[in-house]
């Protein structure tokens, strides 16, 4: 799923991330530093350290909380673990935030204690990682997909009339192309193959992933989270791991305008 958070395709948050990352890593080593060498001048560092990582880390989250919200396809397994992931993200935050509020207001702070704390923060840190490298490599959230003929990724929010709804910009789409449309709070795949326009679900049965960033061949698209495949015409299923079919909808050609029934 391409990111709403983006330029030119390339998604915002992985690309902001990387500072808070840094900056906590930085925190905690300089701490360790401190704790090894009682040298003062560590934990400045370390206080300079953690600030910045509280701010860029508020930084990168805006682009994963619109990702999260508008990007990965509702109800998911994918929607789960972003949710797990983020809230994963705000504890380290807060345990960075309590590390630090505790040694400037506390002329007797134990360094002990903030090592243990930041120690915390660093393995959910590494664990968050984990889960949002599986969003990316997995659920493919913020993937600029290409169809075939180099065509691009197309979404469109459009409205009904009498749950009869026209889609915009079909003749764009040549064979084997697909473009995601948001309808009320519907998202349905139009589609091209060698036989016409098909129009469908885009919320695959298995786990829910977005069928509009698969592939469309000879009337087939395949999930690209676990390579379900399913009749786009027919809905039926061809391959798991999916169980069920996917609801399909009517399309209907009239004065060279393209109309979809809800
Ligand atoms: S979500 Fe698993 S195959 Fe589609």
């Amino acid at each position: 799923m391409r990111s709403k958070a983006s330029i030119k395709g390339h998604s915002l948050h992985p690309m902001l991330i990387s500072f808070p990352i840094a900056f906590y890593t930085g925190t905690f080593v300089f701490d360790a530093l401190f704790w090894w060498t009682g040298n003062i001048f560590y934990s400045q560092i370390a206080v300079v350290l953690t600030i910045s990582a509280i701010v860029t880390a508020l930084l990168a989250a805006v682009p994963g909380v619109i990702d999260y919200l508008y990007t990965v396809p509702p109800k998911s397994s994918g929607k789960k673990r972003a949710a797990k992931h983020g809230i994963l993200n705000v504890t380290v935050l807060l345990i960075f935030v309590a590390a630090l509020l505790y040694r400037r207001g506390n002329d007797d702070a134990s360094i002990n204690v903030v090592l243990l704390l930041e120690g915390a923060g660093m393995v959910l840190l590494l664990i968050a990682g984990w889960m949002g490298g599986t969003l990316v490599g997995r659920n493919q959230i913020g993937v600029d997909h290409r169809f075939a003929d180099a065509g691009r990724w197309k979404e469109l929010h459009l409205t009904a009339d009498n749950g009869r709804v026209e889609i915009l910009g079909y003749g764009e789409l040549k064979t084997d192309q697909m473009m995601l449309v948001h309808v009320e709070d519907k998202r349905i795949v139009v589609a091209r193959t060698e036989h016409g326009f098909a129009a469908f679900d885009d919320h695959c049965p298995h786990r829910g992933g977005s069928l509009a960033g698969g592939t469309l061949i000879c009337g087939t698209v395949q999930c690209p989270w676990h390579g379900s495949q399913f009749d786009v015409h027919s809905g039926t299923p061809k391959a798991g791991p999916a169980k069920t079919g996917i609801p399909v909808y009517p399309l209907e050609m009239s004065g060279g305008k393209l109309y979809l029934q809800l």
